[in-house]
């Protein structure tokens, strides 16, 4: 690991297909500055049938570390030597560091993202709250055990394939109260907080839900980043929710949490998400 003016910079970047509109360049290189760090990250754009011979290429030659985005996340959890318990329960990764002695240490941040910008950035409690997780893909596998460490009073998941929602809730029983089900299937009182995990967003669509979802008291979060509103945003303010929020914050808080991993020193995560409110 090396300082600032400390020779070469160490090389880190991101994987995934596409990955030209990756915003983590900007953010750690934001980070590094910050910290003093001498290192420089690039993206690899590297498709699925290539991943595991270009990510080894890439971190046997002295890159040493790499974010993971869609969608090898999944394959990634199959690649590293070793899994941090979160990225163990999970099955998948988003963050690999390859230490001095070669061995690939895969992490998810993902979930301490989502839970930290909830917590300490939009100052939400989680405790006892009942809580509503559209989706069942990657992103999700990542955040169900940070939010069920928070002792919930109740997690739905929901996903459009009703029966990954319901495997996924047999999975993590053992942390909380969860379940899984379909859209149509979601019933009860309004939920305390709804975060979107689907990728729908990505394609201008909204799931097709049931009404009485959300209340005057409701949060909805889009763990989808980008400008302006969301078919979700745009479906959570339609309906009064107390507060409608995009995964910007996620982003920069998961990105830190990789930062620690990498460089063994935390970046505040304020400057960058001012940086960044220009284009959200
Ligand atoms: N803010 C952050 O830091 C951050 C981090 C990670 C991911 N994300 C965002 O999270 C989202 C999900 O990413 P991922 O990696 O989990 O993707 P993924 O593994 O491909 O999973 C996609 C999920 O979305 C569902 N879906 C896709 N299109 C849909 C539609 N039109 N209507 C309803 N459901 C639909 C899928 O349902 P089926 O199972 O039925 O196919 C699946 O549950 C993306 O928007 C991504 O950008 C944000």
């Amino acid at each position: 690991m090396s300082g600032a003016g400390a020779g070469a910079p160490d090389q880190y970047g991101v994987a995934g297909h596409p990955v030209a509109h990756s915003w983590s360049p900007f953010i750690h290189g934001m980070f590094a500055k910050a910290t003093a760090q001498n290192l420089v990250y690039r993206l690899f754009d590297i498709a699925p049938a290539e991943f595991r011979r270009e990510t080894l290429r890439l971190l046997t030659s002295g890159v040493r570390g790499l974010n993971i985005t869609l969608p090898h996340k999944q394959s990634a959890a199959e690649l590293v030597n070793e899994l941090t318990p979160r990225a163990a329960r999970a099955q998948a990764v988003n963050t690999i560091a390859c230490f001095d002695d070669a061995k690939l240490i895969g992490d998810n941040t993902d979930g301490v993202g989502l839970v930290c910008d909830l917590e300490q950035n939009l100052a939400v409690t989680l405790q006892q709250k009942r809580v509503l997780v559209l989706g069942a893909g990657g992103a999700v596998r990542g955040v169900l055990a940070p939010l069920l460490e928070r002792d919930l009073a109740q997690l739905v998941i929901a996903n459009r394939t009703a029966a990954k929602a319901r495997r996924l809730a047999a999975d993590f029983g053992d942390l909380g109260p969860v379940m899984g089900c379909g859209f149509d299937e979601i019933d009860g009182p309004p939920f305390d907080l709804i975060v979107n995990g689907t990728s729908a967003s990505l394609q201008g669509e909204m799931p097709e839900l049931p009404v009485g979802l959300v209340c005057e008291d409701t949060v909805c979060y889009d763990m989808a980043y980008g400008s302006g509103q969301t078919p979700f945003t745009l479906w959570a303010r339609s309906l009064h929710a107390k507060r409608t929020t995009k995964g910007w914050g996620m982003l920069v808080e998961q990105a830190a949490a990789a930062f620690v991993l990498w460089r063994g020193i935390r970046p505040d995560t304020k400057p960058v998400m001012e940086a960044l409110e220009q284009y959200r």
